[in-house]
């Protein structure tokens, strides 16, 4: 662990080189996002965070290990695979909507889409295929749409994640409104994200030990033990916005998709390897 001093002066470097707007461009952001941790944890390979705490609790860790030995996600995916191969009542099914038939996909979600002008999360593409074949969308949070984004983040393991800022400043600004989101202090107890996912990572608050957001979103859906379900990505934003006493905004909302988008941006490059398994 670090003194505070040093944390303080890594903290400054990151917050300076992210309120650059000039000279910092998402990359130049993504890379003072990854040096941030690397500085703070030499010990931990970036490729770890994909793991979220346990890349930084070893004890947490070897419970986790075990989990994953019979993991309770996998129903999910056999479930979200079954869905996912049958096909609509006109006789097109999610694989026409998808590039290479929605297999291996994940890592280019949330993708912008020039024709609409924003953020396309993964559900939303999922949702967005039924409706245009004449099906009714799911719930965000049913358990069909869980299963079948737990089943295409299966067959996308291993792939590093991609997400695309294309040259269009609708893009830009969507990714802008994903940081500021990121970094704003909110609720009656004022945190921002960053200050338990980034100044605060690997430490506690109260009883809870706290992950990195590098990585975050690498590993979604999350089967969690807690609950005895599988839950998507916009789900946990709910719960951490809730958990600060400010009024969460709903699962797909303009604000989630664009914070998923900051967020898995900052991810570029770790892989996919959802769904994952946590308390
Ligand atoms: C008061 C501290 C706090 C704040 C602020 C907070 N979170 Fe969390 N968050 C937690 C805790 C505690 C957990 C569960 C332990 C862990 O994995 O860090 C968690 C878990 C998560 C996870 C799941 C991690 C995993 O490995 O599956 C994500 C994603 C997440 N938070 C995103 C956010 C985002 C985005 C924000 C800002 C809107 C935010 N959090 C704000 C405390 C916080």
């Amino acid at each position: 662990m670090l003194r505070p001093a040093i944390r303080r002066f890594l903290l400054l470097c990151l917050a300076t080189i992210l309120s650059m707007p000039a000279l910092a461009g998402p990359e130049e952001d993504r890379e003072a996002f990854r040096a941030y941790f690397s500085q703070r944890f030499p010990d931990v390979p970036l490729d770890e965070y994909v793991n979220g705490i346990y890349a930084l609790d070893p004890k947490a860790r070897e419970q986790w290990l075990d989990i994953e030995q019979f993991p309770p996600y996998e129903f999910a995916v056999e479930q979200g695979e079954v869905l996912f191969r049958q096909a609509f009542a006109n006789g097109n099914g999610y694989a026409d909507c998808f590039d290479n038939g929605g297999v291996g996909v994940r890592q280019h979600y949330p993708r912008f889409d020039p024709a609409l002008g924003e953020v396309v999360t993964l559900e939303l593409a999922l949702n967005r295929c039924r409706t245009r074949n004449g099906e009714s969308a799911y719930a965000w949070d049913s358990d069909e749409l869980v299963a079948l984004s737990a089943y295409m983040a299966w067959t996308s393991r291993g792939n590093p994640i991609d997400v695309e800022i294309p040259d269009d400043p609708r893009a830009l600004a969507a990714y802008e409104a994903g940081k500021r989101f990121y970094y704003s202090k909110r609720g009656q107890l004022n945190f921002a994200c960053s200050d338990c996912h980034v100044t605060s990572a690997g430490s506690y608050v109260r009883a809870d030990h706290l992950s990195a957001s590098l990585g975050h979103p690498s590993h979604f859906p999350v089967y969690r033990s807690k609950l005895g379900k599988v839950i998507s990505l916009h789900s946990r934003f709910y719960g951490c916005v809730r958990d600060v006493r400010a009024r969460p905004f709903e699962e797909q909302s303009e604000e989630y998709r664009n914070l998923e988008y900051f967020l898995t941006y900052m991810s570029n490059g770790l892989v996919v390897n959802g769904p994952g398994a946590r308390k």
